[in-house]
């Protein structure tokens, strides 16, 4: 039987130590958080939809498995990754209330969406895997201690083409292929990890594919796509995890002792993973650090 996340911090006291999650209030979000509430740990919860994080955050305060302080819990404020001005606001106000985090873990996101564009003009699924956590990422950096970036084993498929910077900004409703534009934000995830590493050495910044887990995350898919992913991978499907199995390889890396965790590495099922040769690439990485250092310039203080 896997191990949960719950498995994972049995025994280990997280007490004073500042944890972010974001797309908390779901899927391996919302296990991320209780784990780490449940060993003591401090979270700052950060979802898009307001009225979503306050029952989860009240779910949480009536969860009689899981005991903690009110001070423990930081659900005050919302994030859109999809909108650089409220990652700005939000990360500010985390600068400006918390002296450090222990680790922020880039776990939102979408998949499959259809063809669109973020608010400020990027392709819907980089715009919010990728960029949008780039920015949170990048202005909280100097207090961050370690990163933990959602990838997924999905960015070896389409023949894990490598990163695409010109298309980020480019949607031609006619061609657009999603699963394409999914592939390319979790290699994108992957290769600022392990950029972030590069150009911070006081910083522990790792990337993790969770598995195949049963979450909302597959709400963009039709029938006929889930029908064709279980012919073609009855083995993954019959194998279908539960987000607090999920969940594990997150809590893992973001709660391991200092020292025992590989800088840059990939990580699936609590170990360290092979990733794509696209995912290796550190030119490729230097340029997406780059341009996502260019366009979010403006929202940067
Ligand atoms: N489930 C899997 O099999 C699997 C496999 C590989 C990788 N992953 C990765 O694991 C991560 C977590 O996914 P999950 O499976 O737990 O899916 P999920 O249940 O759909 O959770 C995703 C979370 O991200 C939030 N989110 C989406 N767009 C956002 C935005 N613009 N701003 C802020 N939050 C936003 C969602 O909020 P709303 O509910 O409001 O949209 C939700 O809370 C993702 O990065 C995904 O790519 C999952």
């Amino acid at each position: 039987m896997k191990r949960t996340a719950f498995d994972i911090v049995e025994n280990q006291n997280l007490q004073g130590k500042v944890y972010l999650v974001t797309g908390a209030y779901s899927g391996l979000g919302a296990v991320t958080t209780q784990a780490l509430l449940k060993a003591k740990a401090t979270v700052i919860v950060a979802g898009r939809n307001a009225q979503l994080q306050a029952e989860f955050a009240k779910s949480l305060k009536e969860n009689p498995e899981i005991s903690f302080d009110d001070q423990q819990l930081d659900a005050s404020h919302i994030i859109d990754l999809g909108s650089l001005e409220s990652v700005k606001n939000f990360a500010n106000y985390v600068k400006t209330n918390y002296d450090q985090i222990d680790c922020l873990i880039n776990n939102a996101g979408v998949m499959y969406t259809p063809p669109g564009k973020t608010k400020d003009g990027f392709e819907t699924q980089m715009g919010i895997n990728v960029i949008g956590h780039f920015l949170l990422s990048k202005i909280l950096v100097e207090k961050t201690k370690r990163q933990v970036w959602l990838s997924s084993k999905g960015h070896t498929r389409q023949g894990a083409p490598r990163i695409d910077l010109k298309s980020i900004t480019k949607v031609d409703e006619a061609a657009y292929d999603t699963q394409l534009r999914y592939q390319q934000s979790k290699l994108g995830n992957i290769l600022l990890a392990k950029q972030f590493e590069v150009e911070y050495p006081h910083l522990v910044s790792v990337s993790v594919h969770p598995g195949v887990v049963k979450t909302n995350l597959v709400r963009n898919i039709t029938f006929t796509q889930k029908l064709l992913f279980a012919l073609l991978n009855p083995l993954m499907v019959m194998n279908m995890q539960t987000p607090e199995q999920g969940a594990s390889t997150q809590v893992m890396v973001a709660t391991l002792p200092e020292g025992q965790l590989i800088n840059g590495a990939y990580y699936a099922d609590c170990k360290v993973a092979k990733e794509a040769e696209s995912a290796k690439n550190m030119e490729d990485s230097q340029k997406l650090f780059e341009y996502c250092n260019e366009v979010t310039k403006a929202f940067q203080s």
